[in-house]
């Protein structure tokens, strides 16, 4: 049997992340032969947000993501099953404070309602509660919010092992460092060309660069509203062994110079230590151009992150310990969310982008394969649609 050329196969992945390589491993597992290219090595840290941990919540102000997340429940059981561990960790996720305040992860209020919609259970709590119960000190006594015990944290590491180790197996080739520079779609398929002169060849291709998105798409004439930002996170030292935060997210009106947003985790339940993670989210000094980013803590907003842990978290020391930063792209809209769906004008070309995605690996990494291949998808993803 003669061999099989190695650039020419039936569906590319651009962006060897954790979408990527669940798309990839769908498409794989439908008997496509299947490559990803990868820019940097696959398991770098300077894709979309960062750290050893992300939030898993079923909560969202907007009914079609909170129903996605009981959607993608099941996938991550099977990927836990094929990785003979536990993923995601249900901690608990307490969102609080100023029940109104609309921001780019939703809004108190909205989000019990759909829950109430879709009969998730949650615990409601005044500001009293949630100090004397998570350890919080000092909150405004207007203060309200929810502790859903089905949240919690994903294990990040663990997942992208799981992920390549799942794509190795279906048979999918992983090529990286090898940066796409241009998509070349005609009638047949697509000619995909990397930076150093290489091509490869397929008849439908899936680009999931997240931040990097709008450089590759740039030639095709695509540009997604999608902002970046650098946001700073930070470890902190626990100072009660016997005591854990819950995954939790501090809902409060802006400053004049930032979104005065915070959210933090727990111990991480599979390893050791006594650092958490307590974070800022400012969508401050938006920017365009990925491979500017410095990936260095802006010193400002790690002071405002040090202020609100002595104010706010007395089980934890208020110094940072592991300071650094993660590229975060959100798209311009916040009711989008994400962007997934076919590249405008282009039936080969499906793009994912921006959000904070990881709880939905998954669910999106499926969905942007049956785009290719059927052109559909059970999922209901009208809202990422490119307009
Ligand atoms: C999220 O789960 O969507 C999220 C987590 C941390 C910060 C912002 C958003």
């Amino acid at each position: 049997m003669p061999e099989r050329d190695p650039t020419r196969v039936e569906l590319i992945v651009v962006g060897g992340g954790p979408i990527g390589l669940a798309a990839a491993t769908a498409a794989a597992r439908r008997g496509k032969s299947v490559l990803v290219l990868e820019q940097y090595d696959v398991l770098h840290e300077r894709g979309s947000s960062g750290g050893a941990e992300r939030q898993w919540r079923l909560q969202y102000a907007q009914e079609d993501l909170a129903r996605l997340t009981v959607e993608v429940e099941p996938m991550w059981r099977e990927l836990e099953e094929a990785a003979g561990r536990r993923l995601v960790h249900r901690t608990g996720s307490l969102w609080f404070g100023d029940t109104t305040t609309s921001t780019n992860e939703g809004q108190v209020k909205a989000a019990v309602e759909v829950l109430d919609r879709i009969g998730l259970r949650y615990e409601w709590l005044a500001a009293r509660e949630i100090e004397d119960r998570y350890r919080f000190a000092g909150l405004p006594g207007h203060y309200e919010g929810f502790f859903q015990p089905d949240g919690g944290m994903v294990d990040v590491r663990g997942t992208l092992w799981a992920l390549l180790d799942q794509a190795r197996a279906a048979g999918v080739t992983v090529r990286d460092r090898e940066r796409v520079m241009e998509l070349d779609p005609d009638g047949e398929g697509v000619t995909v060309r990397g930076e150093h002169g290489s091509a490869y060849r397929a008849e439908h291709v899936v680009v999931t660069t997240g931040p990097y998105a709008n450089p590759l798409l740039d030639a095709l004439g695509v540009k997604l509203d999608v902002e970046l930002y650098e946001m700073t996170t930070a470890y902190f030292r626990t100072v009660d062994p016997d005591f854990d935060y819950p995954t939790w997210f501090a809902f409060q009106q802006p400053t004049e110079e930032d979104t005065n947003l915070f959210y933090g985790f727990g111990r991480l339940p599979w390893a050791t230590g006594d650092l958490v993670r307590v974070a800022p989210d400012f969508e401050v000094n938006a920017f365009h151009d990925p491979y500017r980013a410095g990936h260095t803590a802006d010193q400002t907003h790690l002071r405002r992150t040090a202020d609100w842990v002595a104010a706010h978290l007395p089980a934890l020391d208020p110094t940072p310990v592991r300071p650094g930063s993660c590229l975060i792209a959100l798209p311009g809209d916040p009711d989008r969310q994400f962007y997934l769906g076919h590249a405008p004008g282009e039936d080969r070309i499906v793009v994912h982008s921006a959000g904070w995605g990881f709880k939905y690996i998954p669910l999106f990494g499926r969905a942007c394969v049956d785009l290719a291949l059927d052109g559909t998808t059970p999922f209901d993803l009208s809202r990422f649609a490119f307009t």
